[in-house]
C-alpha cells in the first residue's frame, strides 16, 4: 500500500500549489537578496561551507546567527546553497551566480530589485488604479532623478545594468557586423562596457557613449585597466538624448525604448535620424512582446509590468515597432531574438526611402 506521504510526493501539483509556489515567489526573492547583500555567497565561495557562528562572527556577516540559519536553510531547500547536518551551508552553482566574480553575476541585479525595486513593486495596485508612476508616488520623483539623489543607487544600477548586459553584448557582438562602420554611439550607454566590447572586437572603430553627465565619472572609472587603443577611441559626453544625440553612422539603444512612452521614443529616434551620417544603421535592443492570444512565456512580459511600476514606458510588438520606427524616418528591416535575461531582440532599422521622419500631431 502507498503510504500518505508518498502519494502526497507523486501527485501532480494542483492549482492551489503552483499559485501557492509562484506567490511566495517574493519571499524567495528577497531572501535571495537579502543574502547577497550581506555578501554570503561571495564568503562561502571564498572559504568553502561555513556555519552560521563562522560566517557572523569571522567572515564579516552582519546577521544575527539564528535567524541567518534559518534563511539559509530556507534557501537551501530550493537548492540555492548546500546543507549538511552539522549545520554548515555552501555554495551551489546557483548561488555562484550570485557572487561578485561569477562571468554571469546576478549580484548587482539582485539587490537592486531587493530594495529600492521591491519599495517600487509594493505599489502596483496604486499604479493600475492611478496610473501614477510608483517612484513618483514614493520617491518624489522619477527614477533617473532618484539615481541622480543617490549616488550608491546610480552605481548599483550601473553594475546591475552591465552585468545584466553580458548576454545580450554577446548577442549584438555575434549579429551585427560593424566593419562597415566608423563610429557608433550608444545612446544611453551607461557605463560604457557595451562600447568597450566593440572597440574590442573591431580596432579601427570610434565609439561615444552619451548618458547623463552624473553617469560620467561612473564610465570613466569602468575604462580604468582599458590599454590606450580602446581608451583613445571612445568618448563619454554626458548630455540629454532628448534634445541630441552626436553624430554618427550607427546608433545603438540597449534598454533604452521601454524606459519611455511613444512621444518620447520619437523624439530619441528623430534626434538619431536627425544627426545620421551616410547610409546609417539604428539598433534598439528591447524586448519585442508577442500579439496578443500568444501566451508564450518570456520574461519581458513581467519586465513590461515593471515598466507600470516605474511609469512611462512599455515593451512593444512588432508592430508597434514598426510604428514607431516609421514614425521617426526609419525601415524596421530586421529583428533578432538574443538568449539574455529579459527575452529581447535587437530592433535593426535603417533610414526609409521617403528619408524624412514623418509630421506627428500629439
Ligand atoms: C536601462 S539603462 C540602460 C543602460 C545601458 N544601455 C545598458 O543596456 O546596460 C538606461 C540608461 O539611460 C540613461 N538615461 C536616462 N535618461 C537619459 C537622458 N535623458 N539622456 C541620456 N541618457 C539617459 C540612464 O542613465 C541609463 O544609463
Amino acid at each position: 500500500m502507498v503510504s500518505q506521504t508518498q502519494s502526497a510526493a507523486t501527485a501532480s501539483p494542483q492549482p492551489a500549489d503552483i499559485v501557492m509556489q509562484m506567490v511566495m515567489g517574493a519571499w524567495v526573492s528577497q531572501a535571495i537578496s537579502t543574502l547577497t547583500r550581506l555578501d554570503v555567497p561571495d564568503r562561502l565561495k571564498d572559504h568553502g561551507p561555513q556555519s552560521v557562528q563562522a560566517l557572523t562572527q569571522n567572515l564579516g556577516v552582519d546577521a544575527k546567527p539564528e535567524f541567518l540559519e534559518r534563511v539559509l536553510r530556507a534557501c537551501a531547500s530550493i537548492g540555492l546553497f548546500s546543507e549538511s547536518a552539522d549545520g554548515r551551508f555552501g555554495i551551489t552553482p546557483l548561488s555562484e551566480v550570485l557572487t561578485s566574480d561569477s562571468p554571469m553575476s546576478l549580484k548587482k541585479l539582485t539587490e537592486v530589485f531587493g530594495a529600492s525595486w521591491w519599495q517600487l513593486w509594493g505599489g502596483l495596485e496604486n499604479a493600475l488604479r492611478t496610473g501614477q508612476s510608483q517612484p513618483i508616488a514614493r520617491f518624489g520623483m522619477n527614477y533617473w532623478e532618484y539615481c541622480l539623489s543617490n549616488p550608491r543607487e546610480m552605481a548599483d544600477f550601473a553594475a546591475a545594468m552591465k552585468a545584466n548586459s553580458l548576454n545580450s553584448m554577446r548577442g549584438v557582438l555575434g549579429h551585427c557586423d560593424f566593419s562597415q562602420a566608423k563610429t557608433v554611439v550608444d545612446v544611453g550607454g551607461g557605463a560604457g562596457h557595451l562600447a568597450i566590447a566593440l572597440l574590442k572586437q573591431y580596432p579601427h572603430l570610434q565609439a561615444v557613449v552619451l548618458d547623463l553627465p552624473e553617469l560620467i565619472s561612473i564610465a570613466q572609472q569602468n575604462m580604468q585597466g582599458q590599454d590606450e587603443t580602446i581608451t583613445q577611441r571612445v568618448k563619454f559626453v554626458g548630455g540629454d538624448m532628448f534634445r541630441a544625440v552626436p553624430e554618427a553612422d550607427v546608433y545603438i539603444l540597449k534598454h533604452i525604448m521601454h524606459d519611455w512612452d511613444d512621444a518620447q521614443c520619437l523624439q530619441i529616434l528623430k534626434n538619431c535620424r536627425q544627426s545620421m551620417t551616410g547610409d546609417g544603421r539604428l539598433l534598439c535592443v528591447d524586448a519585442v512582446l508577442p500579439p496578443l492570444g500568444d501566451t508564450q512565456g518570456t520574461p519581458a512580459k513581467f519586465l513590461d509590468v515593471n515598466m507600470i511600476v516605474f511609469g512611462g514606458g512599455n515593451e512593444r510588438t512588432e508592430e508597434q515597432w514598426r510604428e514607431l520606427y516609421a514614425a521617426a524616418g526609419f525601415e524596421l528591416i530586421a529583428i533578432t531574438p538574443l538568449q539574455d535575461n529579459f527575452g529581447t531582440s535587437i530592433v535593426e532599422g535603417k533610414k526609409a526611402k521617403s528619408s524624412s521622419p514623418r509630421v506627428c500631431v500629439e
